[in-house]
């Protein structure tokens, strides 16, 4: 027993039975440790803490209607660490070994997946960090694989509830030809300051624009763009943005639906042309835009908002919720072989 209160999850730290490791020296992985002590012991020294060679994923396990527990494309967080790992230049693990290792967090923590219902599901979050004790600034070459756990409920208040937004205009997150399309802990470092002025001004996220032109749209801070308009599912198309596991699914289920799908760079100015636009991605699974504020930050002049609906989740937007949300609580058939049962 937990003592937990799944309805009153928000996306936050809670601890569970336990994290698992392993290092990879020279090429080999160490056997798997389980441990319930999150705390680490790593030298001062290590490339992760000093130069950033750090990266990261972030997936769902989810109790089914039938009871069943269900991973939502694993493999694809895999790949994507691995990619990641290569920019770092440092080891990552198998897919084999990253799949194994999501299965057996889920095993060991059974008692942290919320129940079918709730809303909320066990976040797993896949950490792979330079170890070894460096002074120079070059890639680790010893690696510490983590897989984490978290029970977590909506990111931004309660599932589907519409947030206000603004566009970081005088800030980016990532460089024309940056790190932007891997997920390194770098990038949300770089976030950290505009994403503090938006919440400052009362806003629950912000809108990077592309870095080299600032008159397309990217991504933001912790998700990736998508809007409506008529029968066309529109996402952005950047070298700065990271490839959303939960974007590619939104495109083949929008596909799978009948909508037009348009992956292309969206130029600001068609912000006033969309009928519905949100933020995609793991943690914040489709959060609906209310109100979008375009203003340099913390000089007024010059504002422009965009009201999309009245608060509430458009029509197609929801309609997609419940197609990705049905596949992996297992109200519907998954048609795409995207999960993965844990036994
Ligand atoms: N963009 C950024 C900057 C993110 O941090 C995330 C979260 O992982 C996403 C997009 C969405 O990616 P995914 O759908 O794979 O979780
Ligand atoms: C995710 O959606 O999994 C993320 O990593 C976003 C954020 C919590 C950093």
């Amino acid at each position: 027993m937990t003592g937990i209160d799944w309805s009153k999850l928000t996306f936050s730290y809670t601890k569970t039975n336990t994290m698992l490791c392993s290092r990879c020296i020279g090429g080999q992985w160490t056997p798997v440790e389980s441990r319930t002590d999150d705390n680490i012991s790593i030298s001062a020294f290590a490339g992760g803490l000093h130069y950033a060679i750090e990266c990261f994923e972030g997936l769902k396990a989810f109790r089914g209607k039938d009871g069943k527990v269900r991973l939502f494309r694993p493999e694809e967080n895999a790949k994507r660490l691995q990619r990641s790992a290569k920019y770092l230049g440092i080891d990552a693990p198998s897919t084999e070994m990253f799949v194994e290792m999501c299965k057996r967090i889920v095993r060991e923590n059974i008692d942290f997946i919320p129940p079918y219902g709730s809303h909320a599901s066990l976040y797993l979050r896949p950490t792979l960090i330079g170890f070894n004790p460096q002074l120079g600034v070059q890639s680790s070459k010893e690696s510490l694989f983590m897989m984490l756990c978290s029970p977590v409920g909506a990111y931004t208040g309660g599932a589907l509830e519409a947030i206000d937004v603004v566009i970081a205009r005088n800030y980016d997150r990532a460089a024309p030809n940056g790190c932007g399309a891997y997920k390194v802990g770098g990038n949300y470092a770089a976030s950290l300051y505009s994403l503090n002025v938006a919440h400052e001004l009362g806003y629950k996220a912000v809108l990077y624009l592309d870095p080299a032109t600032k008159t397309t749209i990217d991504e933001f801070n912790s998700s990736n763009f998508f809007a409506i308009r008529g029968n066309s599912y529109i996402t952005p198309k950047s070298d700065s943005i990271l490839p959303s596991i939960t974007n590619m699914s939104l495109e083949t289920v929008a596909a799978y639906v009948g909508m037009d799908v348009e992956r292309r760079p969206v130029p600001v100015e068609e912000l006033s042309t969309f009928e519905e636009v949100g933020e995609c991605g793991t943690a914040v699974v489709i959060t609906p835009v209310h109100r979008l504020a375009d203003k340099p930050f913390l000089e007024s002049e010059e504002e422009t908002i965009y009201t999309y609906g009245d608060g509430l989740c458009g029509e197609k937007s929801l309609r997609l919720y419940n197609m990705i949300t049905g596949i992996q609580y297992g109200e519907i058939e998954d048609p795409f072989g995207w999960t993965v049962f844990v036994d």
